[in-house]
């Protein structure tokens, strides 16, 4: 599961599209290592395996799809390009299968 204390335990390496990316160890991300997109609502992309359930049923659109072509777990990934209109209603956290995603009201 993605690690719920990311914002103490990882770096912050990088932005995409206007949100932070994380590494464990402040690594830059490669292709197999991807680390954790967003930070309001974190998709860890080492974990998230395209299941697709988030973007199914956020209410608001939060997810879209990115491409990680020759990551082991799925070559695309839900990416938080939405994450300031999260309403914390925590569905995505509930359906994804591999609890790749942490939102954090504040
Ligand atoms: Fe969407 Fe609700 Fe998840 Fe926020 S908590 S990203 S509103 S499904
Ligand atoms: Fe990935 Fe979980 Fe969504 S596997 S596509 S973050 S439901
Ligand atoms: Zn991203």
């Amino acid at each position: 599961a993605i690690d719920p204390e990311f914002e103490d335990n990882y770096e912050e390496v990088e932005r995409h599209e206007g949100h932070r990316v994380w590494t464990p160890d402040g690594e830059d991300p490669t292709e197999e290592k991807q680390g954790i997109h967003g930070t309001h609502v974190a998709v860890d992309f080492d974990i998230c395996i395209a299941d697709g359930a988030c973007l199914e049923d956020c209410p608001v659109d939060v997810f879209e799809w990115v491409d990680t072509p020759g990551h082991p777990e799925s070559e695309i990934k839900a990416d938080p390009t939405h994450e300031d209109q999260c309403i914390d209603c925590m569905l995505c956290v509930d359906v994804c299968p591999v609890d790749a995603i942490d939102v954090d009201p504040s």
